[in-house]
């Protein structure tokens, strides 16, 4: 959506794969995670939101019908949590649902009906992000509860970043791209490879409805809940950032490994997520598990993957023809993990594990040449 926000894919973390709603999910969580996000790099790395999901409120409204934090979890209340995220030059957003309650079986209150007080609210609160889901939306068509909200923040007049949750509607990047700044184009993920490679083949086919401000989102991160191995989780970030996803990191980093750091924070692949073009890679070839994806880049290179998605190594391989820039007569290219250089006239390829991707940045040496064949000048069309 046109909101001058989101003009890159929003980068952070949301408690939700990790607790669920368990007692985990508490204030000191969210502040260790703000404290982390400084202490280890990852706001430097361009991480800046930091999220609740569902079950942060009580049950029930106040006796003026606002929400009210749940005491237990955030004995401080909300507004002081966004001051402390605030305070360390980062963004606090929140949650809630485009229906008469959430989805957590406790029910928490949802926003139908309360868009504005709850807009307000939140802007009160200091709250730059909402998470908006879509349980118990009471058969009311998603596209007016959702522009509902999405107006509602605007009113603000707080820059509010708008995640649609609308998971379970008709092709919502048919509408959604108008009125929020990312909408989910699949079910739930769960941690395991299954459930990852297929959210990334439902998703792959839909570059065409991505550009800044407005995002295809195929959900928030599994990599560190130990689900997946290394090799697999290398490829859920790979594939992420290969499609221009939303990279909200789903792990509890309080308790995560050097490896899940060490993933989350490749600059060079983030750089691909972020490049300003803003456009989702998309599919150039696939066959027998072996899928090559090229992402168009601002400076005229193409981010490259290669992806095994069969059980063992296998010799995954592409040409700057396929990507789509071929014509120089040589061509830059770095590994995005490994950070080997190398120079090739054409053919890149890669030996890669089962479940594994290998990423590259392919730049041409000279500028690509116009294809042969055609007069510039005669046949252009006047
Ligand atoms: C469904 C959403 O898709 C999840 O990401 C999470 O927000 C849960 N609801 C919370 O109940």
């Amino acid at each position: 959506v046109d909101n001058g926000i989101d003009l890159a894919p929003q980068m952070g973390f949301n408690n939700w794969n990790s607790t669920h709603c368990g007692s985990q999910f508490n204030e000191a969580m969210v502040k260790g995670i703000a404290d982390l996000f400084v202490s280890k790099g990852l706001k430097a790395a361009g991480y800046q939101y930091v999220n609740l999901d569902d079950c942060w409120a009580l049950p029930n409204r106040d006796a003026a019908g606002n929400l009210v934090a749940d005491p237990v979890r955030f004995p401080d209340g909300i507004k002081a949590l966004a001051d402390y995220v605030h305070a360390k030059g980062l963004k606090f957003g929140l949650y809630s649902s485009a229906g008469t309650h959430t989805c957590d079986v406790q029910g928490f209150p949802g926003g139908l009906g309360h868009e504005q007080q709850d807009a307000d609210l939140w802007a009160s609160w200091g709250v730059d992000y909402l998470k908006y889901d879509n349980c118990n939306n009471q058969g009311v068509d998603a596209q007016s509860r959702y522009k509902a909200m999405g107006d509602a923040l605007k009113k603000t007049g707080r820059p509010i970043l708008y995640s649609i949750c609308e998971w379970g509607s008709t092709q919502p990047w048919s509408w959604a791209p108008s009125v929020g700044n990312s909408w989910r184009t699949t079910g739930d993920i769960s941690d395991n490879w299954q459930s990852m490679i297929a959210i990334a083949h439902a998703n792959q086919g839909l570059s065409t409805y991505a550009q800044p401000g407005a995002w295809n989102d195929p959900d928030m991160l599994e990599v560190g809940n130990g689900g997946m191995t290394g090799t697999e989780y290398q490829t859920h970030f790979s594939l992420w950032s290969e499609m221009a996803a939303p990279l909200m990191i789903g792990t509890d980093l309080r308790t995560a490994q050097q490896q899940t750091f060490d993933i989350l924070t490749n600059t060079d692949v983030i750089a691909v997520d972020q490049d300003p073009l803003g456009k989702q890679g998309s599919v150039v070839s696939s066959a027998n598990g072996l899928v090559v994806m090229s992402k168009p880049l601002a400076d005229g290179s193409r981010a490259v993957t290669l992806t095994n998605e069969g059980s063992y190594d296998a010799t995954v391989s592409t040409t700057v023809q396929t990507l789509g820039i071929g014509g120089a007569s040589s061509y830059r290219v770095k590994d995005l993990w490994s950070k080997a250089t190398s120079t090739t006239t054409g053919t890149l390829s890669a030996t890669v594990p089962g479940h594994g991707t290998a990423m590259f940045k392919v730049t041409p040496s000279s500028p690509v040449p116009p294809p042969t064949g055609m007069n510039y000048v005669s046949d252009l069309p006047f």
